[in-house]
């Protein structure tokens, strides 16, 4: 590795990285090399960035937390490591708070923030590892929620233009694991802020079925947002491998949405099928429960492997490539496709 010191303007300076190991900045803790990377503090450094190394020409990987990347191999080109920090409260009146987080504030520091001053709607979201700038990329969701439900707007500087742009919800069109940054404005953009619109009243959301369970066994009636987002970590501590201990990225594939006809045809023959109705015509199927009845539940290949509590998350059991991860996730996507004859497509950025 080699440390270089650059001058972008007269009191500007940022350290470049060459040659440096990405083990420590993804929580598959894949020993991928980039060939440059740059942790960015602030606007000022990072519209100097955009500009004095003409990053619109450079190949360029943005990284938060790098909890839903797999990097397949190394790295030739420029990381940017977006450490642009703060939450603020931007606008209040009698019901709600405007809160606004800078795209690398750590994302369960902004549940707890919200948390603990009763500001409600992110407490379902409780513990999704990673920072707020990456939320909107994939519409971050979980126990019943998703980000969609609060959130008002972010704003981003186009690495072509270096201009600033706000994106509003429409903007973004967000869907299920989607967002525009996904696909049409894939690698176009920066983000560096997120704003929400919070609820000043308790209004918890518990439809999903293990959250009521933990709140029942824990002799809880009348269940506060701070009761519900402890709920939330109880059951993702108890269900999810911590990627601390066990190198994940959560889920590594979407949950197949098909049309209800071919469910119904699929459940006779499979009458276990887990699906929920989620419109007229379609059905999101459980991906974890199609990987594991193709027998892949706790199955170790090489230095990888399905986790043996929940299928759908794949591990690193301690030296894995990214190449041994992604082989592995080909081979379970035809296995499924080969059992079921449905898709199942990758929620985790392969990069
Ligand atoms: P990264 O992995 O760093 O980046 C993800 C993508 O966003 C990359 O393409 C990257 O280039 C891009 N990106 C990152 N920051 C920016 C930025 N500022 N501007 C532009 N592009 C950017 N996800 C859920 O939705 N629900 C869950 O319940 C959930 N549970 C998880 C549990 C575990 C144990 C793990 C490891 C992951 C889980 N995830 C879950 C996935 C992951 O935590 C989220 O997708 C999270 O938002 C990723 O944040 P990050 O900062 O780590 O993003
Ligand atoms: N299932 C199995 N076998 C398994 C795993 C799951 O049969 O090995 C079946 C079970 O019947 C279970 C159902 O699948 O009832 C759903 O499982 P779970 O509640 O664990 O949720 P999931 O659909 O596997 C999704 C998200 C998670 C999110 C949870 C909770 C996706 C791709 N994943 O998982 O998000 O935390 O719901 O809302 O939508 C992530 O995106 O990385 C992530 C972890």
């Amino acid at each position: 590795m080699k440390t270089v010191l650059f001058y972008l303007s007269t009191n500007l300076i940022v350290i470049v990285q060459q040659n440096i190991s990405l083990k420590e900045y993804n929580t598959f803790g894949l020993d991928s090399n980039a060939k440059e990377f740059v942790v960015v503090n602030s606007i000022d450094e990072l519209e100097a960035i955009i500009q004095v190394f003409n990053l619109k020409n450079r190949k360029l990987l943005i990284l938060g937390g790098g909890s839903n990347v797999l990097l397949a191999n190394d790295f030739d080109g420029m990381v940017i490591k977006i450490n642009l920090t703060g939450i603020e409260k931007i606008n209040e009146d009698e019901n709600h708070v405007w809160i606004k987080a800078m795209a690398g504030t750590i994302w369960h520091d902004l549940v707890l923030y919200c948390v603990e001053n009763n500001y409600a709607g992110l407490e379902n979201l409780s513990l999704i590892p990673g920072c707020v700038g990456a939320a909107p990329m994939q519409n971050i969701g979980a126990y019943g929620v998703e980000i969609k439900d609060t959130f008002v707007q972010l704003e981003a500087i186009e690495i072509k233009s270096a201009k600033h742009k706000l994106f509003t919800k429409s903007d973004c069109k967000f869907a299920y694991r989607e967002s525009i940054f996904k696909n049409e404005a894939k690698g176009k953009y920066i983000i560096t802020s997120v704003t929400f619109k919070l609820n000043k009243n308790y209004l918890v959301n518990t439809s999903y079925g293990a959250i009521k369970d933990v709140l029942t066994n824990n002799n809880i009636a009348n269940p506060t947002i701070k009761d519900v987002s402890n709920a939330v970590i109880e059951i993702r501590s108890s269900k999810l491998p911590d990627p601390k201990i066990l190198g994940n990225a959560g889920s590594f594939f979407k949950n197949p949405e098909i049309n209800t006809e071919l469910f119904l045809d699929l459940k006779e023959k499979f009458p276990d099928l887990v699906g929920y109705k989620i419109s007229d015509t379609k059905t999101k199927v459980a991906a974890g429960w199609l990987i594991e009845q193709c027998g892949w539940k706790g199955k170790v290949v090489g230095n990888t492997g399905s986790h043996k509590q929940q299928a759908l998350v794949l591990v690193n059991y301690g030296n894995a490539s990214g190449n041994e991860i992604w082989n592995l996730a080909l081979q379970i996507q035809n296995s499924v496709k080969e059992k079921f004859g449905i898709d199942i497509i990758p929620e985790v950025n392969v990069i």
